[in-house]
C-alpha cells in the first residue's frame, strides 16, 4: 500500500525519520514517498500491458513538478484540464504525444496552447466545444484528434455525490442516447477528426463492476458506429481506481485489469487510462503539530496547525484520512490502518485546524491516543487532491512539500511566505 512504516515507536517514510524531516522544514508539511508513486504506477502500467495503453497521469491529483518529472521518467503521459497543467506537464517531460486534454470549459486561449503543444487527443465534453475547436483548427490549418467524452449514465459508481460523473445530469460528457448523432454529424468536420470516445464515470469507483458496465455499452456503441462506416480508434477509459484510505477497500491494479482487459483484448483500439488517485493517494502523507488541546461540552478538540485550506477533502466529501501519531512510540503504534489501537488513555476527539468555520476539520470523533502540544500527527492517504485542492484561505501560506527516496529527502516545493499571499496583488 505504501512505505511510510512505524520502526520503534517512530514513523518513517521509507528510510527516513519523519521527524527529522519536520524539524528541518516545520509544519504543516506533506511528504511523499517516491518508492510508493513509482510502485503504484508501475503496478498500474504492468496489470494493463496486454493492452499496450497510454497510461496518462492525471496531474490534478498531485502535479508538484518532481512528482509528475518521476513519473514522466517512467513513460508517464499526462491527463490535463486545463492550460496550467498542460504547462506543468510540458516542463515537466512529458510527450505531447501521450497528452490528453479533458474538461468541459476549454477557452480559445487554452485551446490554442493545446494546438500549438500538438497533443494527443482533445476530450470532448459538447457540441459546441467540438465545433469551435475545428474552428480554431481551421483558423491555424492545423489538424487535431479528439475523443468524444460519453456519458454511460452509470448509478451504481458509489462513489460521493460531488465526485459522480458518468451518471445522466451531471456536466460531464454527452448522453449516450446521443452520441451516435453526435458522431456523424462530426465526420463532417474538416479539421477536427473525432475518432476516439472517453469515460470517466466517477472517482474513486470502489469496484470493478461499473467500468466494466460503462465499457460494455461504450463497445456496442462503437460497434454501431462501425457498421455505419465511423470508425473508432481510441478508447480512453479514463480514471477512477480507489486508493487505501481506511485500510484494504481498493481493489488492486490487477483485479481492475482481471475485469477490464479481456473485454478490450482483441479490438483494435488504442487504450487510454487516466490514473490520478491510485498512484498519488498513497505516496504522500501531510504532518501537522498539535497546537493545543481543549474541551468544548461533551467534545475534545485537539487543535493542529494545518486546516482545511491544506487538506479540504474531510470538509467538502466527509471523506476519511487515518490519523496517528508520528512518534506515538512502540506500545502504540497502529497495528493497520484500518484499527485504531485502542489504550486506556485515548480519546475521542476532533482533529480540528485554526480556520474561521465549523467545517475546518480533518477528522470528527477519532480515536487517537492522548495528545499534547507539540506531538506531530500523520494524515495518512493525502498525496491525491490534498496539496493539489489547497489554497491560502485565512491567509494561510500554503504547506511545504517534501519528496523522499529512500534515506535521501528534498523540498519540491518551499512554504509560502507572507510575501507570497501578496506577490501578485497590485
Ligand atoms: N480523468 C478525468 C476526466 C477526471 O475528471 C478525473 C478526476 C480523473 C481522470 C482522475 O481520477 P482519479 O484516478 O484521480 O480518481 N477532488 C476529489 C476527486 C475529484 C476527481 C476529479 N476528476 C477527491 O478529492 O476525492
Amino acid at each position: 500500500m505504501d512505505h511510510f512504516r512505524y520502526i520503534d515507536g517512530k514513523l518513517f517514510a521509507e528510510d527516513t525519520a519523519v521527524e527529522d524531516i519536520i524539524s528541518e522544514v516545520g509544519s504543516p508539511t506533506y511528504i511523499y514517498s517516491r518508492r510508493t508513486l513509482t510502485e503504484h504506477y508501475a503496478r498500474l502500467a504492468q496489470a494493463f500491458a496486454p493492452l499496450n495503453p497510454i497510461v496518462c497521469y492525471s496531474i490534478k491529483s498531485c502535479g508538484n513538478l518532481a512528482i509528475l518529472r518521476s513519473l514522466a521518467e517512467l513513460g508517464s503521459g499526462f491527463d490535463v484540464v486545463s492550460g496550467g497543467e498542460l504547462f506543468r506537464a510540458v516542463l515537466a517531460g512529458g510527450k505531447p504525444s501521450s497528452i490528453v486534454f479533458a474538461g468541459v470549459g476549454k477557452t480559445d486561449a487554452e485551446i490554442h496552447e493545446a494546438l500549438d503543444a500538438d497533443i494527443f487527443l482533445f476530450n470532448i465534453e459538447s457540441e459546441a466545444e467540438f465545433w469551435n475547436i475545428n474552428r480554431i483548427c481551421g483558423q491555424r490549418h492545423q489538424r487535431a484528434r479528439a475523443a468524444l467524452r460519453v456519458n454511460p449514465d452509470i448509478s451504481s459508481a458509489g462513489t460521493h455525490q460531488k465526485t459522480l460523473t458518468g451518471k445522466k445530469e451531471t456536466k460531464f460528457g454527452v448522453d449516450i442516447d446521443r452520441a451516435a448523432a453526435f458522431y456523424r454529424q462530426a465526420a463532417k468536420a474538416e479539421f477536427l477528426s473525432l475518432t476516439g470516445l472517453h469515460l470517466h464515470i466517477g472517482s474513486p469507483i470502489k469496484s470493478t463492476q461499473p467500468f466494466v458496465d460503462a465499457i460494455t455499452k461504450a463497445l456496442a456503441l462503437i460497434d454501431e458506429l462501425a457498421r455505419e462506416g465511423i470508425i473508432i480508434d481510441t478508447l480512453d477509459i479514463g480514471g477512477g481506481y480507489a486508493a487505501f484510505y481506511e485500510g484494504n477497500e481498493a481493489p488492486s491494479a490487477a483485479d481492475y485489469a482481471a475485469a477490464i482487459v479481456p473485454l478490450l483484448q482483441g479490438r483494435r483500439l488504442k487504450i487510454v487510462l487516466e490514473p490520478g488517485r491510485s498512484i498519488s493517494c498513497n505516496a504522500g502523507i501531510l504532518v501537522s503539530r498539535v497546537t493545543y488541546t481543549k474541551q468544548g461540552g461533551r467534545k475534545q478538540f485537539v487543535i493542529v496547525d494545518a486546516a482545511m485550506n491544506d487538506l479540504i477533502r474531510p470538509t467538502l466529501y466527509e471523506s476519511y484520512h487515518f490519523i496517528w501519531p508520528v512518534q506515538p512510540g512502540v506500545a502504540l503504534q497502529p497495528p493497520s490502518r484500518s484499527s485504531e489501537l485502542r489504550t486506556p488513555a485515548d480519546q475521542k476527539v476532533d482533529v480540528v485546524g485554526p480556520v474561521c468555520e465549523s467545517g475546518d476539520y480533518l477528522a470528527l470523533d477519532r480515536h487517537l491516543p492522548s495528545l499534547k502540544r507539540g506531538d506531530l500527527l500523520a494524515i495518512f492517504s493525502a498525496g491525491a487532491y490534498g496539496f493539489a485542492m489547497s489554497s491560502q484561505y485565512n491567509a494561510r501560506p500554503r504547506a511545504a512539500e517534501v519528496l523522499v527516496d529512500g534515506k535521501h529527502w528534498k523540498v519540491i516545493r518551499r512554504r509560502e511566505t507572507y510575501q507570497d499571499l501578496i506577490a501578485a496583488e497590485l
